[in-house]
């Protein structure tokens, strides 16, 4: 794998500066919500406990937790460690940076319930500092409060509504038409006319290719036989990027500008900008050339947001920018455990075959419209996502006020960690939670106690996932796969999957 996602990487390593100036609103949904809570009586708000009485880690047992017991790079298996040890809630310190661990799927509804007008996940200074020191505009991941929320009303409808998002399709098709040749070339010319080798690595691609193409309407060449060296330049570039940013933020922002990885940092984010930047602009070219010419401007989501006119160049440079960094290898990754999956249960592949072939006999694409129809496709990754969430462990700092929390008061400016890793292994919402059981999604067979909360891999409310309909719909469409291919797929080296240089073995169907 290129990189590590940004998500998992930069959640809780932040440090919290919220915004200022933000006002209190009340939570209409929440069962203990912190504008009930200012009302409730004296008797009411004496019974309620206080930060002080959650127990949990101290700076040291943590830092024994992560490198005397080797947590460190699995640090969402701790999350389960730490909710058998202090139960759904509990208080980590970090020296001065306090953090609220919630790991049971009702508490996590209420934090998120109260989020307020602009929520906040974390603010990311290591990106921030690249930006203002280039003079370059936040994203929807590194903006807050009001412009936040004013960059996403512009961003959210041709990424959400699914009649917009549908208009991607055929894009996204072509690139699974692409990747779906290049595996063919692999098998024959390095694999021996079956393996693939490193498909995550290949996967990575596809979905660097698949996103490019949505967000700056061209193909980058990422599944070429032989990759553009612009291209692999900017693959490179966000890789590097990624693998710096965890490293950059454990210091302190003032000795930044003094670290000897600090200039590299800048010049890999130089040159992801100015890649962005002049696909931006052979865009704008291309519509000039169109008006000029007095032809209909045609064009998705870049079109849309240039001609729009509601964001400036640079602003739309800042955000699209964002949403590639976003859409790689979270994808991508989950894609690599689906196909793990399918590749270790030839039943589960038999009927995702079945279903993908009665909707779309013979040679036929499937559509958007398709998809719908394809219930044991979705049920695949729902369960892939509750298993190997992208994002384990998410966050929320309570920036506007104070809220109330299974029958805890916890001050504004309080950090909590939503440990979704936790609760979707819980097993009293998820039996067997182990076992990949793509039917516990299916309507027939759902469990009794099913929480809307057990499993939310996009996140939840106004700052969920900007990405999520296109990113299903990729994802969708690459796991009609084995139609295309007409092949089964079965797992070579599957101890080592999804890691780098795993292989795939492909049968033919006849064999
Ligand atoms: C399997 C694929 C993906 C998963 C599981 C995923 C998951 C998430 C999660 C959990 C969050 C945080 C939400 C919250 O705090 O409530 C998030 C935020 C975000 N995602 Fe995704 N994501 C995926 C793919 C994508 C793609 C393809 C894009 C871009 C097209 C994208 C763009 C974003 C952006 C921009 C944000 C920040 C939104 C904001 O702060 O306003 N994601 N994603």
């Amino acid at each position: 794998m290129f990189c590590k996602s940004l998500l998992k990487s930069g959640l809780l390593a932040c440090k919290q500066e919220s915004p200022s100036g933000l006002k209190c609103t009340a939570s209409a949904f929440s069962p203990v919500c912190e504008g009930r809570y200012r009302t409730a009586s004296t008797a009411v708000r004496d019974k309620l406990k206080t930060i002080d009485d959650l127990d949990g880690p101290s700076f040291l047992t943590s830092l024994y937790w992560f490198f005397g017991k080797g947590y460190f790079k699995v640090a969402h298996q701790m999350q389960i460690e730490h909710s058998k040890l202090y139960g759904p809630l509990w208080k980590s310190t970090y020296g001065p940076l306090v953090v609220i661990n919630v790991a049971s799927a009702d508490m996590i509804e209420q934090v998120l319930r109260q989020e307020g007008r602009y929520p906040v996940r974390t603010d990311m200074p290591h990106w921030r500092r690249y930006r203002d020191l280039r003079q370059q505009a936040y994203g929807p991941l590194t903006e807050m409060g009001a412009e936040w929320l004013r960059i996403r009303s512009i961003l959210n409808p041709r990424m959400l509504k699914p009649k917009h998002v549908s208009s991607y399709t055929n894009a996204i098709n072509e690139v699974v038409t692409d990747f779906v040749k290049k595996l063919a070339l692999l098998r024959a010319t390095k694999g021996n006319g079956v393996l693939v080798h490193d498909v995550a690595g290949e996967l990575y691609k596809f979905a660097f290719e698949g996103i490019s193409s949505v967000l700056f309407e061209t193909r980058l060449g990422c599944l070429n036989e032989v990759v553009p060296e612009e291209t692999q330049k900017f693959i490179f570039s966000v890789g590097e990027m990624f693998r710096l940013s965890p490293i950059v933020v454990l210091f302190p922002k003032s000795v930044w500008p003094y670290m000897p990885f600090w200039k590299h940092f800048v010049s890999v984010w130089d040159h992801l900008f100015k890649v962005a930047d002049d696909l931006v602009r052979k865009k704008m070219a291309q519509i000039d050339e169109d008006v000029k010419r007095g032809e209909p401007v045609d064009g998705e989501y870049l079109t849309h947001l240039l001609i729009s006119k509601q964001m400036s160049l640079t602003e739309v440079l800042g955000s699209i920018t964002e949403l590639l960094l976003a859409g790689v290898d979270t994808t991508s990754n989950t894609i690599s455990w689906a196909l793990y999956h399918l590749a270790r249960e030839p039943e589960i592949q038999e009927r995702l075959h079945k279903e993908v072939v009665s909707v779309c006999p013979g040679e036929k694409v499937p559509s958007s419209e398709d998809l719908s129809k394809m219930p044991w496709l979705k049920a695949i990754i729902k369960e892939t996502l509750r298993l190997y969430p992208v994002v384990p462990g998410n966050a929320r700092v309570t920036a506007e006020s104070e809220i109330v929390v299974g029958g805890y008061v916890f001050p504004k400016n309080t950090l909590f960690h939503l440990c979704h890793y936790a609760v979707s292994y819980d097993e009293t919402i998820f039996p067997e939670p182990h076992t990949f059981l793509p039917q516990r999604w299916l309507r027939e067979h759902k469990h009794p106690d099913h929480h809307p909360f057990g499993s939310v891999p996009f996140g939840f409310g106004i700052r969920a996932c900007l990405g999520r309909r296109v990113a299903e719909l990729e994802m969708y469409l690459i796991l009609t796969l084995r139609h295309w291919l007409l092949t089964a797929f079965t797992v070579y080296h599957h101890e080592l999957w999804p890691n780098a240089e795993v292989s795939a073995k492909f049968t033919d169907l006849s064999i």
